[in-house]
This record gives C-alpha cells, structure tokens and sequence, in this order.
C-alpha cells in the first residue's frame, strides 16, 4: 500500500486500520488516535499534508526539531549520492561526510572541540554524563565526581538517565525509583519564581539555591551541571541575562563540567546558531541534535571542548579513549544530509532570520494579552515561543489540561498545529511555538489570529 500526495480517503482509511492494529505510538493515547489521526504524507515549508489532502501550519516543526522547513528535496539527492558511495560503516574508522561534520560543527561554536557523534539527543545528553564521569576519574582519581546537577522541570531525554537527569515528575512517575547520581536544583523560572521573588530583587536566588546544592553534595562529588539555556519543556522559560554565565562561574569554582542541552536550542532556533551563545559562556560539554539535520535523518552529538579530549587522548596502554561505541554513530548519510542542512541554514541566513520573524511573532502574540485575560504571560527567544494561560492573571492559577487540549484542538481543526509544554498536571498550562526557520510573517499572523480565536471560543477553566 503507497500513498501519494493526491488524497485518497480508501488508502488513508487502510493505512489507520493497519496503524492502528499493529502500531504502539509514543506518549499519546491510542483510544484518542482512534478518534483522531493525523496521517501525514508530505510536507513544504512550514506546512504539512494529511492524506485527506488537510494542510496544517506546523507550529511546532515537528517535535521541535525541522529547522530549515519541509520539502527539501536536495536532501533526498545528497542522502541518494552518499548511500551510493558509501551507506555505512563503524565509527572506529574515518568517513568524509563525518569529518567534513565535525569540523564545521567545530567552526560554529568558534573552535576547540571535537564531537562524539550519535543517534538522537536522549544518547547526546548521556553520552555526555559518561564523558563526564569518564573525564573526572582520569582527572581526579583520588575522588568519585559522579553526579549531575540539574535543574527541575527540565526535560533532557527519554533513556532512564536522561529521565532521571530531567525534573518532571509525572514523567518520572512510572519508571521509578532511579539511581539517585542525579541532583536536583531550582529551575530559573521567572513568571513562577520558585522562590516567590521577582528579578532583578531576587538577588539571583536559583544561583544560590545551585550553589548550595553544590556544598551540601560535596563539590568533590559532583561531575557536572547540565543546563539547557531556554528551558523549552517547561513552556519556554527565559532566564535572566546573568543566569548562565553565574552558573558557569560556579562550575569554573568548583572544578564541575558545564554541561549545555541545545537539543532544541540549537541551530539558529533562538537567533544565534545556538543559544549558549547569547550568553558568553564557554561550555565543556554541549549536547546536540534535531536541527543538526532538521531531522531529515536521524543524527545528534555530544561535543566536548579540547581541554576534556585532551584528557581522553593517550597512549593505546593508557586506556584513556571514549569507552563507549554505538553502532550508528557517525552515520555517513546522516552525517551528509546534516552538512547540507547546516549549509542551507547559513545560506538562507536562517539565524538571522529566526531572532527577526521570532520578534515579529513574539510582538503579535503579546497583542493577546490586551484581549484575553487567561494570557498570564508571553515570552521567548527567536522562533521559540510560550504563552502561558491562567484562569486569573493576579493568582497566575494555571488553566487546567482540558482547557489547553481543547485550545490545541481548536487549533488543529482550523489548520495549525501547537504544541503544549510537557509539564503534566503542574506546569502543562503554556501553548508552545517552535516553527519552521522559513515561516513567513503571514504564516506568523495567522498563528496569531488562530490562537487569538481559540481563547475565544474555549471556556477557560
Ligand atoms: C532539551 C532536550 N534534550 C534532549 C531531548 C531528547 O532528544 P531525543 O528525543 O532526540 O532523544 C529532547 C527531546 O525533545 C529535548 O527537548
């Protein structure tokens, strides 16, 4: 059974029945599939096609990760030469598009790493702890630096450490309990302070709070803090120009690894190629992946700055190299197409673009808040959105999940596509944006309009 672009209401009506007879979806609900598909077929720009021939606005480009847009079809003929030439063989050895990867994702970050190359962003961040733990014992074998800070409420992958390392307990819920090498810290989260305060008076109280995590651990058990910059999962939480580089002083004091997550952040997404950058700060550790290929083909990495690769470089005897291996790492097509991808991002000047449209966006979005009082707060960074609703704007009372799904589904009924932040029951009450880099400002006013007319037709509860 092929479905084409052509709608064909037989085949899409087949393929729901074999999906749905034989397929286990991730984190929604299948009795809900069963009401509702999505069957998507192809995709242009920031838009994509069901089988019935319904076009949506993604919002969300995918599950945050089609930086450049769909449709690109020179990825197809990239992807076609390279599986000609060479599809495939372990990263033990040397392939070109790898190479030619790893020294232009070196370049973006202004030099000084090397990238460890992998499969999906879950394996980038753990990969990463490992390198951490791996770096510690050779550096200081007289102690046992083991455990990652993080914040809670972040989110940094779906593998029982990443899990583990991220702070949404409903998340967690199922799978517990965990190994406890992950330490848990006050989330920079200004529209919900968690400490009750409000910036620039609170005196940076979530640096403290990291601070004394570090002391009451022992710094001398601790390998490193993982941040990722805009806390996406939460409902796009922007911290204060000075958080970042606060935490990086603290690692620099305590001798710990700074650890950053672009898995979203990454590739142009905030208006800088990634979103350390706006901040100044040098990372030891940086996780990446979705916009590394725009998910054409599955691809991530962990790069690590040349101070941790020297400590892993050494004679065959010393036993120093990355003691891991993955059998698709440094994948040559993946590593081809991501070439490509990041060519066409700095071509079309796709950053610049993102902190442009974004403030555009950003702009009519904030136009809400003068006609919905359930708008709490509209807030981000380039193409990275969040707009928070609450029942009442002096008690900030999040809006419950039946309202936000209700909202999303208006949405979806008129043709776009939303996202909602992943906090669950506590802070799921933010309808995210992370679109397309190529979304026009039409595309962005009627994301603006749509959402402006699901705030009016849902009762807010
Ligand atoms: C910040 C962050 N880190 C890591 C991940 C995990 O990436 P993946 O789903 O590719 O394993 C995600 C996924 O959405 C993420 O948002």
């Amino acid at each position: 059974m092929s479905l084409t672009n052509t709608p064909d209401p037989a085949i899409r009506a087949a393929v729901v029945r074999q999906d749905l007879q034989h397929v286990l979806h991730p984190i929604v609900q299948h009795k809900a599939l069963e009401a509702k598909q999505i069957v998507v077929t192809g995709g242009e720009g920031s838009t994509v096609y069901d089988a019935d021939g319904t076009a949506y606005l993604d919002a969300m480009a995918g599950l945050w990760c089609v930086n450049i847009g769909y449709g690109r079809t020179e990825l197809a003929t990239v992807a076609a030469e390279q599986l000609r030439q060479l599809a495939y063989f372990p990263h033990t050895s040397m392939n070109v598009p790898a190479a030619a990867l790893g020294e232009k994702l070196n370049a973006l970050v202004g030099g000084g790493y090397h990238t460890y190359f992998v499969n999906s962003g879950s394996e980038a961040n753990e990969a990463g702890f490992k390198i951490a733990r791996q770096y510690m014992k050779h550096e200081h074998p007289q102690h046992y630096r083991f455990k990652t800070v993080s914040r809670y409420f972040s989110y940094h992958g779906t593998t029982l450490a990443t899990l583990d390392a991220g702070g949404m307990g409903e998340r967690k819920a199922k799978f517990e309990p965990f190994s406890g090498d992950f330490v848990h810290v006050a989330h920079p989260y200004c529209y919900r302070c968690p400490f009750g305060l409000q910036y620039p008076s609170c005196g940076m109280a979530c640096v403290k709070n990291l601070e004394t995590a570090i002391l009451g651990e022992g710094p001398e058990t601790i390998a490193e803090v993982i941040i990722e910059p805009i806390m996406s999962g939460v409902g796009v939480a922007v911290p204060p120009d000075e958080y970042l580089p606060e935490v990086e002083k603290l690692c620099r004091k305590y001798g710990i690894l700074l650890h950053i997550d672009e898995v979203i952040n990454g590739f142009g997404r905030t208006g800088k190629m990634f979103a350390h950058q706006h901040y100044g700060v040098s990372p030891d550790i940086i996780a990446i992946a979705k916009g590394i290929s725009s998910a054409y083909l599955p691809i991530a990495a962990t790069m690590v700055k040349n101070k941790v690769f020297d400590s892993f470089y050494g004679e065959v005897s010393d036993n120093r190299q990355v003691f891991q291996v993955n059998t698709y790492g440094g994948h040559p097509v993946s590593a081809a197409v991501a070439v490509r991808n990041i060519e066409i991002l700095e071509a079309e000047k796709l950053t610049e673009r993102a902190a442009d449209t974004g403030a555009y966006l950003l702009d009519g979005l904030r136009t809400l808040m003068t006609k919905h009082k359930s708008v709490g707060d509209v807030r981000g960074k380039g193409l990275l959105v969040g707009v928070e609703l609450v029942k009442d704007r002096a008690s900030k009372e999040p809006v419950d999940a039946q309202t936000i799904t209700a909202i999303s589904d208006f949405c979806r009924d008129n043709g776009v596509l939303v996202g909602r932040a992943g906090g669950g029951r506590r802070y799921g009450n933010t309808i995210t944006m992370c679109p397309p880099l190529v979304i026009t400002r039409a595309e962005c006013d009627r994301l603006v309009e749509t959402l402006d007319r699901a705030l009016s037709a849902v009762k807010i509860n």
